[in-house]
């Protein structure tokens, strides 16, 4: 008989069609509604991006006034889920604070029987003006220190390196971090997105999609490759052993995180922006020799096998340099993403199909149950 075609990964294959972005591997660029990521990082606030990821166009100023105002109002974490953060052990994984946190959102969804759109809109902003704070109340719980209250006259990313470090810190920082949140925010159907719109197709509700997809996220071929990265630096050490680390990850067929894309292939188009935000801070102060470690292992990777660098590379040590433990690097990552899942989800239940592929079995052909035997 002939067997079907397999496509394992789901590489190349076009599931739906999406207005939210678009990944051009030839010109190497990602759209968010049409305009250039490198465009937008370093131009326009989160807060716009979320907008205009949200609602398909760039905020007039009456709009953005309006965003501004909602998401600074949405900060203060509900008494439940401050209680459940600081009720896990410190052992548990940061994603996994995180996917915890937005399952308890959910479960005290005072709304949850409200399917409508609008609904959804207001789960997905309260979800992007909380997340802060969970990664925030997190960290420092971790360092022994208690949660910092949001600052309402501060924007979106300068509020959450408040909240994270207690004070309000220089101007290049808050611009890397606010570039790293704008380039994070969207993607495409990447693995964590299109969970989100598998959850979201069954009717199942944004929290759990948002859950789900903070569980796909959380993997290293995934979100979870620019913790790798810095893991890798400190193993590396210096500029100078990069050669010999390399030569030896490669031999023994091992992947280098923060390298490769299952769609770029001439390169990452968040990659310029992030490691011109990166060099800004490198400049303020590189005490590990960071920006040295990060030159040779890209010449080495290029020389060797040719592969570029993902977004996860510079925002590795760009998340090490601000001050984040890397454990935390992945919840930022998560914290900017939700924008991205939430406009899926939105966009797959306005014009919503089931999502349910089928598989070829490869396992005993029929047969029947022995007799006599069990119980
Ligand atoms: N280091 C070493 N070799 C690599 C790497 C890498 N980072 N990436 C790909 N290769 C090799 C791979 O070993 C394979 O070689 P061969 O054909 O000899 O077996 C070939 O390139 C094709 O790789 P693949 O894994 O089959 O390709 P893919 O499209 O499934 O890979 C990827 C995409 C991102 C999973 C992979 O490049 C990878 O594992 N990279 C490291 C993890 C990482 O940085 N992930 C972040 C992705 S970008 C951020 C995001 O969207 O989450």
């Amino acid at each position: 008989p002939d067997r079907p075609e397999i496509h394992r990964g789901l590489a190349g294959v076009v599931v739906d069609a999406t207005e939210i972005s678009s990944v051009d591997p030839a010109s190497s660029s990602l759209l968010y509604r049409g305009y250039p990521v490198q465009e937008l990082a370093g131009t326009r606030s989160f807060e716009e991006v979320a907008y205009l990821l949200w609602h398909g166009e760039l905020p007039d100023d009456a709009e953005l006034e309006q965003m501004r105002a909602q998401e600074r109002a949405r900060r203060e974490l509900p008494d439940a889920v401050m209680e459940t953060v600081l009720a896990l052990p410190l052992t548990t994984h940061p994603m996994d604070v995180v996917r915890t946190a937005v399952s308890v959102i959910g479960a005290h969804d005072p709304t949850a029987e409200d399917r409508s759109p609008e609904a959804d809109l207001s789960r997905a902003q309260d979800l992007m003006a909380q997340l802060p704070g969970i990664v925030a109340l997190d960290q420092r719980r971790r360092h022994g220190l208690e949660a910092v209250d949001p600052r309402p006259d501060l924007g979106y990313a300068e509020n959450f390196l408040h909240m994270v470090f207690g004070q309000a810190p220089p101007e290049p920082v808050v611009q890397a971090f606010e570039v790293s949140m704008v380039l994070y925010a969207e993607h495409s159907f990447n693995a964590s997105t299109f969970t989100a719109r598998v959850v979201a197709s069954t009717l199942s509700d944004l929290h759990s999609a948002v859950t789900a997809a903070v569980g796909a996220l959380k993997g290293p071929l995934h979100g979870g490759a620019n913790e790798a990265v810095m893991a890798a630096f400190g193993e590396i050490g210096t500029a100078d052993r990069v050669d010999a680390w390399l030569d030896d990850v490669l031999a023994r067929k091992q992947k280098v995180m923060g390298f490769g894309h299952r769609v770029y292939r001439t390169g990452d188009s968040r990659v310029p922006a992030m490691k011109a935000a990166l060099d800004g801070l490198l400049a303020i102060d590189d005490p590990e020799g960071l920006g040295a470690m990060y030159a040779a292992l890209e010449r080495g990777m290029a020389e060797r096998t040719g592969i570029l660098p993902n977004l996860d590379y510079p925002t590795g040590p760009a998340y090490h340099l601000m001050g984040f433990d890397t454990p935390t690097f992945t919840p930022l990552f998560a914290a900017s993403r939700v924008v991205g899942w939430t406009a899926h989800v939105r966009e797959q239940l306005a014009h919503n199909a089931l999502i349910r592929p089928l598989s070829e079995y490869t396992g005993p052909e029929r047969r029947h149950v022995p007799q006599g035997a069990g119980r």
